[in-house]
């Protein structure tokens, strides 16, 4: 890949967040844990020092040996990154003894750089440091100053090294993405060549020449990213590529045929596989949220192994694993997260199958997959699609599952969901879903007393799924929805509405 740019990551919760801009401005960028700089850096135009939980000065911080890099290739320090360069360059970094967190002013600018092209005094830009930069590092001149941090940008005389205090990839820094482009498209030129277009050109070919006229297996779950994954190995490799696409019986009302007839309009070669008997019969009696994860990740592999052994010959097994999932990060605490959930992603590989791995996506992020989607001309509704669970509505029946309450379940979550379209709200919400809880209460319907069940809405907004907060749908909405809900479906007499962030809840109940 030419035209790279190297994101060393410090352990900043905003290294993605770099990337993310880094790639909006159509310039390709990798993220690497500061411990792993390559040995061989030829292919990186510009190199990018991300933020860090850590102070500079201890002793155990992140210490990189940047020296085939300061003074040899376009270098960027943010915060930490900054701090690091001052530091270890003759400069003074301190505890600072003012609260340097959240908005702040460009107060002055100092030079005419090309790095401060098109910013004034006054851009709003973002601090999060507990350090701050007393003294700037020896053969550097002062850039910018805000009100109440005096070395917020500074340069390196001769050299096109350059370090900020804020951080210019959040969203609150109004000019940080002109900051950004300043120093990758003006200082170290690097071409915006990174477009949708090339990706799917370059990926096409690659994927070509890799596979050549092998098989490849992949298995389809009605989700953006393998069904971007799909479209383009087809465009590669045409009918060599043999989709499958299982109905585990726990998917939307009407999805298995929907999507079904949309894959095969598509001109994609797949397979459906109804298994919604074997995964329910699997999952009889079964109430604890993780032993449904694993029975149901249990089935779904003997089910796609069974299909995949039926394609005679196949070398390949397809992923639409996506950056997120790959990115090495750098741990702010040093140890492993804890698992809150066993997520069980469609697709798992079972080691006896000794297939070769493709993994088409696995350089973007979310929303170039959906950009890349929309370019290969994937329908919106596709591409639009709210995020579903590999587990379907068995994470979303609190207690046991019947087909009973899977059906009403599908009745539920499709009033709701068409609901949303209806109003012109699915689009504006990250991910939405009914729960049926394990609870019967008391209700009353003509003249008769009720006993049923009751089920609660949810709603939320978020960009990836780890943090999310609950949307606030309109009243007359959720009144009309409710009442859909009661009159349409037998069985349920109560809705609620979820009204919990994330954290401290999670977006499913289970
Ligand atoms: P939570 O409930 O952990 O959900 O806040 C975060 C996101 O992950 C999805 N999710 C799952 N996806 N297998 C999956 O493939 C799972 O077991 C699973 N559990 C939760 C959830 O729908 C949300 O998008």
């Amino acid at each position: 890949m030419q035209n790279n740019v190297l994101i060393l990551d410090f352990g900043s919760q905003y290294t993605q967040l770099i990337a993310r801009r880094v790639r909006e401005l159509n310039i390709f960028c990798e993220i690497k844990p500061y411990n792993k700089l390559p040995d061989d850096l030829t292919e990186y135009k510009a190199v990018i020092l991300s933020g860090s939980p850590h102070s500079v000065r201890a002793e155990d911080a992140p210490h990189p040996d940047l020296s085939n890099i300061k003074g040899k290739k376009p270098l960027l320090g943010v915060c930490y990154g900054a701090q690091y360069l001052a530091h270890f360059n003759g400069g003074k970094v301190e505890k600072s003894n003012t609260r340097e967190y959240g908005r702040a002013k460009l107060a002055k600018l100092y030079e005419q750089d090309p790095f401060l092209r098109h910013i004034e005094v006054g851009s709003q830009v973002w601090m999060s440091h507990a350090d701050t930069i007393k003294n700037l590092p020896e053969k550097s001149i002062l850039l910018a100053s805000t009100h109440d941090v005096e070395n917020a940008a500074f340069k390196f005389i001769g050299e096109d090294t350059y370090g900020i205090q804020f951080h210019p990839e959040v969203y609150h820094s109004t000019d940080g993405k002109q900051i950004l482009e300043n120093f990758l498209v003006h200082i170290a030129k690097v071409a915006q060549t990174w477009t949708p277009a090339a990706f799917v050109e370059t990926t096409v070919a690659e994927l070509k020449a890799k596979i050549g006229d092998e098989k490849v297996i992949l298995g389809l779950s009605g989700g953006v990213d393998s069904s971007v994954a799909a479209v383009l190995l087809n465009k590669a490799i045409g009918d060599n590529l043999h989709c499958i696409f299982v109905n585990n019986g726990l998917l939307r009302k009407n999805e298995f045929d929907d999507v079904l007839h949309q894959y095969k309009d598509m001109g994609l070669n797949v397979k459906g596989v109804d298994a919604s008997a074997r995964f329910l019969d699997a999952l009889e009696g079964e109430s604890d949220p993780e032993k449904k994860r694993k029975t149901i990740g249990r089935v779904f592999i003997e089910v796609f192994d069974d299909e995949a052994h039926k394609v005679e010959n196949a070398k390949w097994l397809a992923q639409g694993t996506i950056y997120p999932d790959v990115i090495e990060s750098v741990s702010a605490t040093g140890g492993p997260s804890a698992t809150i959930k066993s997520h069980h992603n469609v697709g798992g590989l079972p080691d006896f199958m000794k297939l070769k791995v493709v993994e088409p996506l696995k350089m973007l992020f979310k929303d170039e997959v959906r950009r890349v989607g929309k370019s290969m001309g994937l329908e919106p509704n596709l591409l639009g699609r709210h995020p579903f669970p590999g587990p379907g509505l068995a994470i979303r029946i609190l207690g046991d599952i019947t087909r009973e309450k899977v059906a009403i379940l599908q009745e539920v979550d499709h009033i709701f969901i068409q609901g949303l379209k209806d109003w012109g709200l699915y689009d504006q919400i990250w991910q939405a879903g009914a729960m049926l809880l394990p609870v019967n209460s008391v209700g009353v319907m003509g003249d008769e007393r009720t006993y049923e069940k009751c089920v609660a809405l949810r709603a939320v907004e978020s960009t990836d799924g780890m943090t999310a907060d609950w949307v606030n749908l309109p009243y007359e909405f959720l009144q009309k929805t409710s009442n859909d809900i009661i009159n349409k479906v037998p069985g349920i007499n109560r809705v609620v509405y979820d009204i919990s962030s994330k954290p401290p809840a999670t977006i499913e109940w289970e």
